[in-house]
């Protein structure tokens, strides 16, 4: 689908891959609303932006309520601009390791196990369940026979190779990785395709505080390249999956071959 003209909304858009998928769609001549909880690096993004092509619109992904006022004003803006919705980048996640029982004998806090099923998969759920509507009723015709538009999910390579202490973060993206096909076949009438991306590790706010040792042992696993991810290589698959219309209801793993072992 065509970029240029639509606007292209993105959770987490505040930093690492979601901050470089705004980056590189403004650059592809879209607009970005960009949401996310952090308000100082959000509106720094919108400023290396401009404020004709970039909104920043403080939402926490797992409150339904903010990411309601979050779409009414997105809904206000889009109408200012013509430029009406042409996808979604469900970015924002988050992740905190703990084990089942950790080594004081103590169980897994629920919750933390709830928060995080929160944001990663109530907040994408949710994101996308009310952004949907602005979606589905695009009325401008579209270049390829009707396409409307494009939702983007986040998983990652835990969902597959779940390390211990992943057992809440895993369950979360599993979960992003299983509703893919469902969503697919529910937006697919609507001239809607869905896309997962699963990353493998990038370096960005949320690897940012790994140790050195994790590190080392990351890179005795890496196939090739040997180093982490780099935050535009995953906006360059955005920009792929935006603009070929054969990519649907799939999880592409971005890893460089990685395979996660049993421990680092
Ligand atoms: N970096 C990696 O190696 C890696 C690997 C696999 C998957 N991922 C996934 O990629 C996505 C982006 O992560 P990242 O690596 O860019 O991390 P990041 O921490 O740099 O960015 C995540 C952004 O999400 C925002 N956010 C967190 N909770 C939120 C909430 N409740 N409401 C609104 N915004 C919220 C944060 O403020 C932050 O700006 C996440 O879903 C993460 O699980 C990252």
């Amino acid at each position: 689908m065509r970029i240029e003209g639509r606007t292209f909304v993105i959770s987490g858009g505040a930093s690492g891959l979601g901050r470089a998928t705004c980056l590189t769609i403004a650059k592809a001549g879209g607009y970005v609303a960009v949401l996310d909880f952090d308000e100082s690096l959000g509106t720094e993004v919108v400023s290396e932006l401009g404020h004709e092509k970039a909104r920043f619109f403080k939402v926490d992904v797992s409150r339904t309520e903010s990411i309601a006022s979050a779409t009414a004003s997105i809904q206000v803006w889009t109408k200012d601009t013509g430029k009406e919705i042409g996808g979604i980048v469900a970015a924002a996640g988050i992740g905190k390791p703990a084990k089942i029982i950790n080594s004081k004998g103590e169980p897994l806090d629920l919750g933390e196990f709830d928060h995080i099923m929160a944001v990663n998969v109530r907040g994408t759920v949710d994101l996308c369940r009310q952004l949907l509507p602005q979606l589905t009723s695009v009325t401008r015709p579209i270049a390829n026979k009707g396409e409307r538009g494009v939702v983007i999910l986040v998983s990652s390579i835990a969902a597959f190779d779940g390390q211990p202490g992943q057992v809440a973060y895993s369950a979360s993206k599993g979960a992003i990785t299983s509703l893919t096909l469902p969503l697919t076949r529910d937006l697919a009438p609507h001239g809607i395709r869905v896309v997962t991306i699963a990353p493998g590790v990038f370096a960005t706010g949320m690897t940012g505080n790994m140790g050195h040792r994790a590190i080392e042992t990351l890179q005795k696993v890496m196939m090739w390249p040997k180093r982490a991810g780099r935050p535009e290589e995953f906006a360059s698959l955005v920009l792929e999956v935006l603009g070929n219309e054969m990519m649907n209801g799939t999880v592409i793993r971005l890893d460089g071959g990685i395979r996660m072992p049993s421990k680092i």
